[in-house]
């Protein structure tokens, strides 16, 4: 395929955006080259200024779970817009939305919509704070819950001591509050409470981790966690930003059955436009301002845009009671199609999958947690990664991302996929 046009926009990009791109995954780091610039994209197609047709398997990261310029929700943000952009005052629809999400998701009692999913995170790690009035909290490496200060941790010098920013412009002094774990190591996250006592406000986990592939849960992780969380009286903290109505509408406290105590949102709730959001039951919420002591706020948050956008989204989905089980079976004849591929081209991979996100690793054995993750093969992906781009399939430009699928893909799509992942395979 030819980049012309997309290799002189981002020469013309590389001028005044740092990197050509406003988020760093965009650069293409990860698997070499130009970044593609995209002019439009429709249903399970990204359609890019070179003129080449894309099937899409991400879907802006995950927001597009039903497909790109899905009528309904352009129709209501497109309504929406006539009437006004932005007020910053209360608009009706922002409590129709939070009922429709209330009453989707389990356990939770109130939400609060803000912009980004890292907003969610940092309010959701400040309310906890707040509300148990202790300062340390417990991420997992390789999970990711945003760009703000207190997540841009990595391992220190002993796995029971603090971590240390992996950013520079992240102080020592908000590092020291955050202790990483290994995901899926419950002794692990036990010896770090230990060695902790009464000092950890929360944990925070992908119950479904997305940013080292797909890893998911294993051997009832999440409900160890939930236990160790209750006898230690800590807040355990479910970042749904890409799980949350797309595992299930109730996310994977739904298809887990396990309870966070506060719940984050990105991704899928704003329906492609800027929104993330936190709830929690009653008694945490009512610990933010303006009824509680946790100050959170937001020029934009709730914006009418975002909510009508969101609002169309949620009430597609929750309206279609076969929606998640054909992206699911989708996703698995996916899996199984390039799984069958690759090993007739004798080609090492494991390949992830819970619901409509998966991975596919080169050279790994089982993929658990971040060391796992690490270990495939970023060569292969690499050319794995180039070698489909040319064939017309457009995957995450890093070995560290997940496939989103979209219901708006067809058979024919999937099949056209499998039979480029074939064509790839001949290549690595
Ligand atoms: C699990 C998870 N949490 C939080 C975030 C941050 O969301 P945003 O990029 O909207 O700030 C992401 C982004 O990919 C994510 O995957």
């Amino acid at each position: 395929m030819i980049y012309k046009r997309s290799s002189a926009l981002f020469a013309e990009a590389e001028k005044v955006i740092p990197g050509g791109v406003n988020s760093p995954v965009r650069a293409f780091n990860g698997v070499g080259g130009t970044p593609i610039f995209v002019k439009e994209a429709k249903g399970a197609y990204l359609y890019d200024e070179d003129g080449n047709r894309l099937v899409d398997y991400i879907n802006s990261w995950g927001p597009m779970i039903l497909g790109h310029a899905h009528k309904p929700v352009v129709d209501a943000v497109v309504e929406k817009a006539k009437k006004g952009t932005s007020f910053g005052m209360p608009t009706e629809i922002e409590t129709e939305i939070a009922k429709l999400a209330v009453s989707m998701v389990p356990n939770i009692d109130k939400i609060r919509f803000v912009n980004s999913g890292t907003e969610a995170c940092m309010s959701a790690v400040r309310l906890a704070r707040g509300f148990s009035g202790k300062d340390k909290i417990i991420k997992f490496a390789g999970c990711y819950h945003g760009h703000s200060d207190s997540f841009l941790i990595q391992a220190g010098s002993g796995a029971s001591t603090f971590g240390t920013p992996n950013s520079p412009g992240v102080t020592q002094g908000t590092a020291k509050d955050t202790l990483l774990a290994t995901y899926n190591d419950i002794e692990n996250v036990k010896a770090l409470v230990e060695a902790n006592k009464d000092e950890v406000a929360c944990i925070i986990i992908e119950p479904v981790a997305g940013n080292m592939g797909c890893v998911p849960p294993k051997n009832d992780f999440l409900k160890k966690l939930r236990d160790l969380c209750d006898a230690n009286n800590i807040l355990l903290i479910f970042d749904e930003v890409m799980t949350g109505f797309r595992l299930a509408k109730g996310g994977a406290q739904e298809r887990y059955h396990i309870s966070g105590d506060i719940v984050c949102f990105g991704k899928v709730i704003g329906g492609g436009l800027p929104v993330g959001a936190f709830a929690a039951r009653e008694e945490i919420m009512n610990y933010l301002a303006p009824i509680g002591p946790v100050y959170q706020a937001g020029t934009l948050s709730g914006n009418p845009l975002a909510m009508a956008a969101g609002l169309a989204m949620l009430q597609e989905l929750n309206a279609d009671a076969e929606v998640f089980s054909r992206l699911e079976a989708k996703t698995k004849y996916l899996h199984e199609g390039i799984a069958k591929v690759l090993t007739e081209n004798k080609i090492t991979h494991t390949i992830n999958r819970v619901g409509s996100m998966i991975s596919v690793h080169f050279d790994a054995a089982e993929v658990v947690d971040f060391n796992t993750a690490a270990k495939g093969n970023n060569d292969t992906f690499k050319k794995f990664f180039h070698g489909l781009l040319n064939e017309g399939v457009y995957i995450a430009p890093s070995a560290f991302e997940t496939w989103f699928i979209t219901d708006a893909l067809s058979y024919e799509d999937l099949d056209f996929t499998i039979a480029a992942v074939n064509t790839v395979s001949k290549t690595l």
